[in-house]
C-alpha cells in the first residue's frame, strides 16, 4: 500500500511560537500510523519579505516550495490567531503555491492563548483554502490555552486531543 505523504505546515515564523509544539505533537502522533509519511514544513524556511507569486517559478525558493507541495498528498496546517487573522508569512507562503495543492485534502489546527483555540483565524483562512480548491477536512482542531497545554518536555497535558487528532487523520484518504 502506498503511504500518504501528509506534511505539517507550521504557519508562523514568530520567535517563541507555541505552534511549533503543536506541529511536533501532531508529528509524534502521525508517525504511529503506517498509513502516513510526514515532515514539518516551516514557513520560516521559505520566507520572502514580500509576495513572490507562484508563477515566478525560476526563483529557487519558489521552485523548492512548489516541489515540496507537489509531492504532498494533503496537508495539515497549524495556524495561530493574530488579531483575529492569520500570520502574513503564511499568506505569502500560500501565494507561492497556487496550483500545487489543488484538489488535495487539508486539515486545520487552530492555535491561540485564549479559550477559542484560534476558531476565528480558522474561519478566516477557509476562503483561501476554497480559492485553492482544497478539500477541507472538518471539523478543525482548536488548540486553546496554548501556553499551558504542553509541559516542559513538550508533552500535551490534555489527552482529549489524541482522539480528536485520530478522528481527523482517519479522514485523509
Ligand atoms: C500579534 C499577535 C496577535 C494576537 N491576537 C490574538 C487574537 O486575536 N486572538 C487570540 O485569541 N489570541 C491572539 N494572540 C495570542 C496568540 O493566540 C498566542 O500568542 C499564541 O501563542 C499564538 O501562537 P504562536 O505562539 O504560535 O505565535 C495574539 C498574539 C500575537 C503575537
Amino acid at each position: 500500500m502506498r503511504r500518504l505523504h501528509i506534511p505539517i505546515l507550521l504557519g508562523t515564523g514568530r520567535q517563541g511560537r507555541y505552534s511549533e509544539k503543536v506541529a511536533e505533537y501532531v508529528k509524534r502522533q502521525i508517525v504511529n500510523y503506517d498509513k502516513f509519511i510526514t515532515e514539518i514544513i516551516d514557513v520560516r524556511d521559505y520566507a520572502t519579505p514580500i509576495t513572490v507569486p507562484g508563477w515566478e517559478n525560476q526563483n529557487p525558493i519558489i521552485k523548492k516550495v512548489q516541489s515540496l507541495m507537489q509531492k504532498a498528498d494533503g496537508l495539515i496546517l497549524v495556524i495561530p490567531e493574530y488579531n483575529h487573522g492569520y500570520p502574513g508569512e503564511l499568506k505569502i507562503f500560500f501565494d507561492k503555491i497556487q496550483t500545487q495543492l489543488q484538489g488535495k485534502s487539508i486539515a486545520v489546527c487552530g492555535v491561540s492563548s485564549g479559550g477559542l483555540g484560534g476558531a476565528r483565524v480558522v474561519e478566516n483562512f477557509l476562503p483561501i483554502l476554497v480559492c485553492f480548491q482544497m478539500k477541507i477536512i472538518i471539523p478543525a482542531i482548536y488548540f486553546s490555552n496554548i501556553e499551558k497545554l504542553f509541559d516542559e518536555q513538550g508533552n500535551i497535558t490534555d489527552n482529549k486531543y489524541d482522539s480528536r487528532l485520530e478522528k481527523l487523520l482517519q479522514k485523509f484518504n
